[in-house]
């Protein structure tokens, strides 16, 4: 592609924020268009929880993509907290996974086994080693592999600073426009909004689950992201917090400085259903107080919903589209949209702007789904 300078990313999501701050902070001139406010998609219903060993239990191309993305993180996190001037609190103080059941416990020993061959540093614990390790455990847990790479960072501070930083980077953040319709136009791309165009000379589509819906000249079947529905808890501590990130089968708990917890998610398909339920509620608040019985002492501060952007082999969709020239995907990332977000800027940015393609793209290419 030739070095496109004026590029448009639709969605403002973590993936639309980071791959404009991307962008405009390499030279580009960015507009970031979405129809909701900043971070109002699955980004909102994020616990921030970066845990590639857990989100990806076997080799396979997310290990590598999620493992990759982590490294980036501590830069990205500060480059976005100081180019943007908000504080961003992130934390990697690791992952307690808990086994409740003998299966359970054998798939965390060949976790560990994996963790071993690449010299991950994890640790394998017995019923008494992992209530030693976190004392709050009920009496269900039977063992548990920490993880000390892990982390956890505040989604929704982040896509603040992210969109702070590529403002202070000349970008331009345009709301409540939905986006309907990209053609090419005399080599200029076109969005067509509900509330008049856009032109540019290339587009990123971050839209999340709505990316499907934006219809796009010359291509018949759109990209297959679907949305999958995650509730989420935010309960109120008392008493001595959770050391770290605690996850069982059933929920993951992420303790915050200001004393607040956590507890997601279900995974739901409910099409585009945004609505908080009882019986997710109901089985996120069994779920949690199996794994601390403290919890029944919280709290209880309100319920969050997210869509996640699903596809049919659960990886992103990253790269450019066979289809329209200067059109590039950002999107389906599924469970892992925070994680993944500074390694899909790096790999875009990278791509569009400087001609080099990353050899992990051909994993995340849209064209495994056809002509897109
Ligand atoms: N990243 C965890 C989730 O999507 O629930």
């Amino acid at each position: 592609m030739a070095r496109p300078s004026d590029i448009i990313v639709i969605g403002a999501g973590i993936v639309g924020c980071a791959v404009a701050h991307e962008l405009a902070r390499r030279g580009a001139s960015v507009e970031l268009v979405d129809e909701r406010p900043v971070g109002m998609g699955a980004t909102q219903a994020s616990a921030g929880v970066l845990a590639p060993y857990i989100e990806a239990r076997e080799e396979s191309p997310l290990l590598g993509l999620t493992i990759r993305s982590l490294d980036l993180f501590d830069d990205f996190v500060a480059r976005a907290s100081a180019d943007g001037g908000v504080a961003v609190p992130y934390h990697r103080t690791g992952t307690l996974d808990v086994a409740t059941t003998d299966a359970e416990m054998r798939a965390l020993r060949a976790q560990a086994d994996l963790l071993s061959r690449r010299d991950v540093p994890a640790i394998l614990l017995d019923r008494a080693a992992v209530r030693a390790e976190e004392p709050q455990l009920g009496d269900g847990a039977i063992g548990g592999l920490m993880i000390e790479a892990h982390g956890f960072v505040a989604a929704g501070d982040l896509t603040r600073a992210l969109v702070a930083a590529a403002r202070r980077h000349g970008a331009q953040l345009i709301e409540q426009r939905r986006v309907r319709r990209i053609s090419g136009r005399d080599g200029d791309i076109v969005i067509e909004t509900d509330r008049g165009s856009l032109t540019g000379n290339a587009v990123v589509l971050a839209a999340g689950c709505w990316s499907g819906g934006v219809a796009i000249d010359g291509i018949t079947e759109p990209v297959p992201v679907r949305p999958v529905r995650g509730q989420l808890l935010w309960l109120a501590w008392t008493g001595t917090p959770l050391r770290r990130v605690t996850w069982s089968s059933r929920c993951y708990l992420v303790p915050w400085d200001d004393g607040t917890l956590l507890v997601g998610a279900t995974v739901e398909e409910a099409g585009f259903d945004e609505r908080t339920t009882v019986a997710g509620v109901r089985d996120l608040l069994d779920a949690a107080c199996d794994l601390v019985p403290r919890a029944w002492t919280a709290g209880f501060r309100g319920a969050r919903v997210g869509l996640r952007p699903a596809t049919p082999d659960d990886l992103p969709v990253i790269g450019p589209s066979r289809a329209m020239p200067n059109l590039m995907y950002a999107t389906g990332h599924y469970r892992n949209g925070v994680l993944l977000a500074p390694l899909t800027a790096q790999l875009l940015a990278d791509a569009m702007l400087e001609d080099k393609i990353d050899p992990m793209l051909s994993a995340v290419s849209p064209s495994r789904f056809g002509d897109l």
